[in-house]
């Protein structure tokens, strides 16, 4: 039997021991990495790296959400000090930023736990007060966000492209120079790769605008450029065709995440992931009748789904093939123990909006309960 047959016996399989078991706690091979289960940690914002710099209590919120076998992926990950918009976001592309993730990933790493670091420039998401000098924030655009606080963005010149394209190469050398197993591109929610993506706010007239090879092409530039840097196997992206979210839409988005699935399969990355056209908004459902599906049967690597999965549709989606992993953004942020209350069927803590993007080192953070040591699979 082929390498290629045994991987798709073993990551189909729904069945352990001959008994059938919950499609989301089957366990699946992700290159080079042997998953346990598909429950994935979605990348969630905290907004507690003070200075931009990742926090020792960091380490407990990480490791509480840690399974052996669990893939996780850290929130938004500045890969410059022009990369920033929001308050106390973390960052590495400083020495000190790489030294203070180290034992956060140690943590996981000693639980068991596959770690991902997702590399962010937030573009015209920003103001001069998060950026080096206060001068103006970079966009493939001038136009600001309609209708919001956001200044008017910089273009970039098309000689300055490259610059970025690097500066995301060394933050992922730095991101395994940290020990992450892996890093995945931030393509989607409106940030900066995404402004290159959508036709509604990239109106550049370069090699980097118009049509939709030209759009995507910074994207792919990042990808090459990291994939050369730390190994394709090393390496997702996450993208949101569907999503408007800081006035970034696309008139055609089936055909951009097509594009773009059958595009990144040249570079052989280790996975796809992409957000569910119901969540327009990062945090927010609509339910629309566009689906994944395309894009799913046209990558070739892993594909991870996300946005406002429960247990009931995740199962679902993972039995009838339409991902192979599911990421849980606010349900494993309220839930630090969640694969273990799906396989329990165990009730869930429900997550409070009010905590999520404060800097508090522990309320709304770490302070999530588990479940009972007590609770019995039959309770
Ligand atoms: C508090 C919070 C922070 C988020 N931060 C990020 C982020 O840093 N990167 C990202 O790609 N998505 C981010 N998202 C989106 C989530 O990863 C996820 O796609 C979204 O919450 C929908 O999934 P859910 O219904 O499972 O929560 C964030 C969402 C929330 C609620």
């Amino acid at each position: 039997m082929q390498k290629g047959e045994v991987n798709s016996q073993i990551n189909n399989a729904m069945y352990v021991n001959g008994a059938p078991t919950i499609p989301l706690l089957t366990p699946y091979r992700i290159g080079q990495f042997n998953l346990s289960h598909r429950v994935v940690l979605a990348p969630l914002t905290r907004n507690r790296s003070y200075n931009n710099v990742p926090q020792p209590h960091a380490i407990l919120y990480y490791s509480q959400r840690t399974t052996k076998g669990g893939l996780l992926i850290t929130e938004a990950t500045g890969v410059s000090d022009t990369a920033q918009g929001y308050p106390e976001t973390p960052g590495i592309w400083t020495k000190e930023q790489i030294e203070a993730w180290k034992p956060i990933v140690d943590a996981v790493h000693a639980k068991g736990g596959i770690f991902f670091c997702q590399l962010w420039h937030v573009g015209r998401v920003s103001n001069p007060g998060f950026q080096p000098g206060g001068q103006d924030p970079i966009s493939s655009t001038d136009k600001p966000i309609k209708g919001t606080k956001y200044t008017s963005p910089r273009r970039l010149g098309t000689e300055e492209i490259p610059q970025i394209v690097n500066d995301f190469r060394i933050a992922a050398r730095n991101a395994i120079e940290a020990g992450f197993d892996g890093v995945e591109i931030h393509g989607a929610h409106g940030y900066l790769i995404d402004q290159f993506l959508k036709d509604n706010v990239n109106d550049r007239t370069d090699q980097y605008g118009g049509s939709l090879e030209n759009r995507c092409r910074f994207a792919l530039e990042i990808v090459e450029a990291v994939a050369n840097e730390i190994g394709a196997d090393r390496l997702g992206i996450r993208l949101s065709p569907f999503a408007d979210y800081m006035d970034s839409f696309d008139s055609n988005p089936t055909a951009l995440g097509l594009y773009l699935a059958e595009s990144l399969n040249k570079y052989g990355i280790l996975y796809c992931h992409m957000v569910e056209p119901r969540m327009k908004t990062a945090a927010e459902k609509h339910e629309i009748s566009e689906t994944l599906l395309p894009m799913r049967k046209a990558f070739n690597g892993t594909f991870i789904s996300a946005g406002g999965y429960h247990k009931e549709d995740g199962n679902k989606a993972v039995e009838e093939n339409r991902t192979d992993l599911v990421a849980y953004g606010r349900w494993f942020l309220a839930n630090p123990d969640l694969p273990k209350r799906f396989e329990l069927n165990a009730p869930l803590n429900n997550y409070n909006r009010t905590t999520f993007y404060i800097q508090d080192p522990v309320v709304g953070y770490t302070d999530y309960p588990f479940l009972e040591d007590t609770v019995s699979v039959s309770a």
